[in-house]
């Protein structure tokens, strides 16, 4: 069965606004978790523009499903993985002016770098996992560089102005996601999914999590993070495993 991971970046965004103690993301895991989510991801920025290190150890804590950490494949964020040992680390690209993570990690010519920057954190019994686009040489690569896990990045297809654009990112995704089955790689999605956009999926087998976090936090200002969660959660229950 699929499920749902979802990603409390944005209530630190909202607290860090003020530079104040509310409102806060180990609270919100805790709501997401009694929502029905199997695991709750943060993102630990370089310049910590939202989550912030005491985040990370208080949810490591706390967590009572799986904690994901998404990080750049820095120095610093491995010694922290290492220190924190979440259940899954996701690479992901990361770029100070952005204003949220733009498109997959480019793997192809980085496969020994990157598989000697994961072997320290495989050999501490945490899962990896790479945040690409649904490109086949970048898929071959995550095999090579022994990843367990691709996320494909949803955010070209979420961002599609029409519908023959949506129909071609969509079709690149299933295709990315039949590669990936068939070399022996497990796939997540993630970026830019919302209520609407992630029913195509339902009749799209193969995938293993939903990693959610934008949509579920702007429907829970107005129905609670619960609510908004158990809605997300229930959508995503009802898809082809
Ligand atoms: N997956 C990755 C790798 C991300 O960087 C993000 C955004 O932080 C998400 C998933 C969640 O995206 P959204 O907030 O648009 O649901």
């Amino acid at each position: 069965m699929p499920v749902l991971v979802v990603n409390v970046d944005h209530v630190a965004t909202l607290r860090q606004a003020r530079m104040g103690r509310e409102p806060d993301p180990v609270t919100a895991a805790h709501l997401a978790e009694l929502g029905g989510a199997h695991g709750i991801i943060v993102h630990l920025r370089e310049d910590r523009r939202h989550i912030q290190d005491r985040d990370l150890a208080l949810l490591k804590e706390t967590v009572q499903t799986n904690l994901h950490l998404e990080m750049a494949a820095t120095a610093e964020m491995h010694a922290i993985a290492l220190n924190t040992r979440p259940h899954m680390v996701c690479l992901v690209p990361e770029k100070r002016e952005e204003l949220t993570t733009e498109g997959g990690l480019n793997l192809v010519g980085r496969e020994q770098d990157l598989r000697a920057y994961l072997a320290d954190i495989h050999a501490a019994g945490i899962i990896s996992s790479l945040f690409i686009d649904a490109d086949p040489e970048q898929i071959h690569a995550a095999k090579a560089i022994g990843a367990e896990y691709i996320e494909i990045h949803t955010g070209h297809y979420a961002d599609a102005l029409t519908r023959e654009e949506r129909m071609k990112e969509l079709r690149k995704i299933r295709e990315g996601i039949g590669i990936a089955q068939d070399i022996g790689l497990q796939v997540n999605l993630g970026h830019g999914l919302n209520y609407t956009n992630v029913l195509p999926f339902a009749q799209t087998p193969g995938i293993r999590e939903y990693s959610i976090g934008h949509s579920i936090m702007a429907r829970a200002i107005h129905v609670g993070l619960r609510q908004a969660v158990q809605e997300m959660a229930d959508i995503i229950r009802t898809f082809v495993p």
